[in-house]
């Protein structure tokens, strides 16, 4: 055991010095390049003082009604003071409500750009972005932790790690404030999930909070100078974020020294002396508990004192002054809407946060001309976000002026007539219903096209029927209400009635899906489903066909109670269509993953990739060796039963508007991958460290998760249950190959340290590479993970050349939670420094002793 003589606990800001140059030059540098150094927004004493000024003159009334907001995205005016409204707007990646704006790659593909550059890029965009529209707070970044992939919103943040996600966040917040708009880091604290976050508790203990889940609202708070937080919906320890004062007071004010805003996520309130006491400054999106109602037999009563309400609207208005908002126009005439140098970030981070993560024999690039290696015909171009740009659904949502999908990227890249599209449309018997009536009949026999649906009352689709009409598809998608206003939001079923006349001998794939369950029968004999109370899950059948011969399906779902959604589909799928199309292509791009139905606020989504995926890349790899999967989600998927048959697999997350640019662009060579992963990739759910700690889906109500696996979340638990991931942590291909030499560390003093290396790009192409430096302790006093990444540089390195990287870790990279000492305390002794291009493959080591 080390002795607990502490060294000094962490500096609160910490000073990150990377030197990069080509070939032997070596300056040193902020994190950011030299050029770049940001600007931080701080409360000032003017600040504070003009806001008790103006507190002094309000009435009691004024008080209570400005600590609410208004029209769902504003901070009221007090005219009589010149106070001025405020205006307020989603956010994270790209200015939401009411308005259409440019739409940024999700949050974890800025993250997987791990360039610091980018990110503080991203915020400056967002300024004038918002700027242009008049918005002075944008609701974003958010930060929480990824703990399960499960989770709906792990694409608006930035990953598993506390320093990578810190580090973009930083960033990102003062890009934006720097340019006069207040950021708001959500959602505060331990919201890693969705499923049932109004009612779900996060347990997890002290240091495990302090270490893994609050770094980046800290740093926020110290580094930044973020403006404002927003709490989260969900309780911890049984205390809802709102109104938990030890939160909102004892660790975001007292600890960290914040001064600025508490809003309480939209409706994330829940009684008016909780979230007066707990700590909240701002009720949004109105007064539902801040309201004289509530308020005023509190005071009356003696639970609360109008210094509690002062201190609230003074906490709101020392921020808006320091922030110039109670003087200026915040609309600036000079910024247009649709900006060409937003659009341009949006690409740079598109193009740089694009992960390869698997490139067997070389296949990619495709080449320039899109030939590889002799193949003749057309690149194929198909799956079910061939056409589109995907991106996660809620209020991290953005209309775009415009959008480049894989297929207009590759077109434009290409030209036109080296690219062929297989359009959904073409591939499904269902939706050919409605427009080629000859292939189903509904059974009405009345010669309408499509299905008979059939709406019930209870789990079984039998009995009285309440709603009968024809439908050209069978899918629904209900949300947490009823396909009829005279239906209950739960407790239905439904069927739905068809038949399918096959114009030729064939196969047909039905490809399942439902939350809850659903059961397809074909000529009265159930041939495939998954018919009990789950999440979405889909299911594959293939059926022989024979020409002209007529067939029956009924396909049946049920939604029983609880808090997911109902959704359901049935697609019948022409692989004969498929199979002529893979043969005669050059490659194929299949464009899958997850869409803003499938993964988004308010609910968990499925491990499994949906729909006929998984069948689609079976039969595809068979037909055409040359098949890339461009896969598009907020983070892991199943990769099980394609992973290892398709030969390339990009990683495109969320790409925002110019998102089929990009990847055309990495497709064809024209831009070298660089981007890492911010989370670990499992070979199975299962093998996840959180996996028998997320929380219980079969349950109705969620009211405890408790996290068990403490610190060891993403790598730190794959380490020390000595499981593999599929990919780690800060894993990415590249087409060129790197190699890493020459390690030094030099102790300066303290715990500050400075490591120096080497990188030389070996390959036969210009790369950029993120060098990855993680810190072990040899001998600590309780279990601390095996590694930590704990500074990386993104360097660009001409073929053929070596650049030379300093970076200076400090004490922050050493320490860990001490609880009883309350603050971050370093132990002397051994640390390993690794250094590698990702999590798993550190070739550079070296040991230093801190006294
Ligand atoms: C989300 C927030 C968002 C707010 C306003 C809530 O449902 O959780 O992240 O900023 O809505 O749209």
């Amino acid at each position: 055991m080390k002795n607990r003589n502490f060294l000094p606990a962490l500096a609160t800001s910490v000073l990150l010095l990377t030197s990069v140059a080509v070939s032997g030059q070596t300056a040193a540098e902020s994190g950011y390049t030299a050029s770049n150094a940001p600007r931080k927004v701080e409360i000032r004493e003017q600040d504070r003082q003009r806001a008790a000024e103006l507190v002094s003159r309000m009435t009691l009334s004024e008080k209570i009604a400005y600590i609410s907001g208004l029209r769902s995205f504003y901070i009221r005016a007090v005219e009589r003071l010149g106070i001025p409204e405020i205006r307020m707007a989603d956010g994270p990646q790209g200015v939401r409500n009411n308005t259409r704006s440019t739409l940024y790659p999700c949050g974890m593909m800025t993250a997987a750009t791990w360039n610091r550059d980018l990110a503080l890029e991203l915020g400056r965009s967002l300024a004038r972005d918002c700027r242009a529209r008049g918005v002075d707070i944008l609701l974003g970044p958010g930060v929480n932790i990824c703990r399960s992939p499960l989770c709906g919103r792990n694409f608006e943040y930035f990953g598993e790690d506390p320093y990578l996600t810190s580090e973009t966040a930083v960033g990102y917040i003062l890009g934006l404030q720097e340019r006069g708009v207040m950021a708001t880091i959500k959602h505060f604290a331990l919201n890693n999930q969705e499923w049932s976050r109004h009612n779900a508790s996060s347990d997890a203990d002290e240091r495990t909070m302090q270490e893994i889940y609050f770094p980046a609202f800290r740093k926020a708070v110290q580094q930044a100078g973020v403006g404002s937080v927003m709490d989260s919906y969900n309780l911890i320890w049984g205390v809802h974020a709102s109104e938990n004062r030890w939160l909102n007071v004892d660790v975001l004010r007292r600890q960290w020294g914040f001064e600025g805003i508490v809003m309480s996520d939209w409706t994330s309130t829940y009684s008016t002396a909780g979230i007066v006491r707990g700590g909240l400054d701002l009720e949004m999106p109105k007064g539902w508990y801040f309201n004289e109602e509530g308020i005023l037999p509190l005071l009356e009563s003696g639970v609360i004192h109008e210094r509690d309400l002062d201190e609230k609207v003074c906490h709101i208005l020392q921020t808006l002054s320091a922030f110039g908002f109670l003087d200026r126009q915040s609309r600036p005439t000079k910024v247009g809407e649709d900006d060409p140098a937003s659009v341009q970030t949006a690409l740079d981070i598109a193009r740089e946060g694009i992960v390869l993560l698997k490139n067997d024999g070389d296949l990619l690039p495709l080449g320039t001309n899109g030939r590889t290696k002799g193949a003749k015909g057309r690149i194929l171009v198909l799956g079910p976000n061939a056409e589109e740009v995907p991106h996660g659904g809620g209020s991290g949502s953005v209309t775009p002026f415009g959008t480049v999908s894989v297929y207009e990227g590759l077109k434009q890249t290409l030209g036109e007539k080296n690219v062929e599209l297989l359009s959904e449309e073409r591939l499904y018997a269902s939706i050919d219903a409605a427009v080629r009536p000859d292939s189903l009949s509904a059974c009405t026999g009345a010669g309408e096209s499509g299905y008979r649906a059939d709406y019930y009352l209870g789990l079984k689709p039998e009995g009285d029927v309440l709603h009968t009409r024809i439908e050209p598809t069978v899918e629904g998608s209900w949300g947490y209400g009823a396909p009829f206003e005279d239906m209950p939001d739960d407790g239905y079923s439904v069927s739905w009635e068809g038949f399918y006349k096959a114009p030729e001998q064939g196969l047909l794939r039905a490809v399942l899906s439902g939350d809850d369950g659903y059961r397809l029968f074909v000529n009265g004999r159930q041939i495939g489903g998954d018919w009990g109370r789950h999440a979405l899950s889909s299911r594959t059948v293939f059926l022989p066909v024979e020409k002209d011969s007529l067939y029956h399906f009924r396909f049946e779902f049920f939604e029983a109670a609880g808090e997911a959604r109902a959704r359901l589909q049935l697609g019948l799928r022409r692989d004969d269509v498929l199979r002529d199309a893979a043969r005669r292509a050059s490659a194929i791009v299949y464009c899958g993953g997850f869409n803003a139905d499938l993964e988004g606020e308010g609910f968990d989504r499925p491990f499994e990739l949906p729909g006929s995926q998984t069948a689609d890349l079976e039969l595809l790899t068979g037909l055409n060796p040359r098949t890339v999967m461009v896969l598009h989600a907020g983070s892991a998927v199943d990769f099980r039963g394609w992973g290892d048959r398709v030969p390339a697999i990009l990683m495109a997350w969320y790409p925002g508007q110019e998102g089929g640019r990009a990847v055309a662009e990495v497709l064809t060579g024209r831009v070298c991958p660089s981007g890492k992963l911010p989370v670990s990739m499992e070979q199975r759910w299962e093998d996840n460290p959180v996996f028998d700690s997320y929380y219980d889906r079969s349950k109705a109500v969620h009211k405890r998760v408790t996290y068990t696996e403490g610190v060891f979340v993403g790598y730190r638990g794959y380490d020390r249950n000595g499981v593999a991931p599929r990919y780690p942590f800060g894993y990415g291909l590249s087409y060129t190959t790197f190699s890493y030499s020459n390690l030094t560390v030099e102790p300066l003093g303290g715990s500050r340290v400075r490591v120096a290396f080497d990188v030389a790009n070996t390959g036969k192409v210009d790369g950029r590479e993120v060098a990855q430096v993680y810190v072990s302790d040899c001998e600590a006093s309780v279990p601390r993970p095996e590694k930590e990444l704990k500074h990386y540089a993104k360097v660009e390195i001409p073929r053929g050349k070596s650049v030379h990287v300093e970076l200076e870790l400090t004490d922050e990279a050493f320490g860990y939670y001490d609880v009883e000492a309350g603050k971050f305390v370093v132990e002397p002794g051994d640390f390993v420094i690794s250094v590698g291009g990702n999590s798993a493959d550190r070739p550079l080591r070296a040991t230093v002793t801190l006294r």
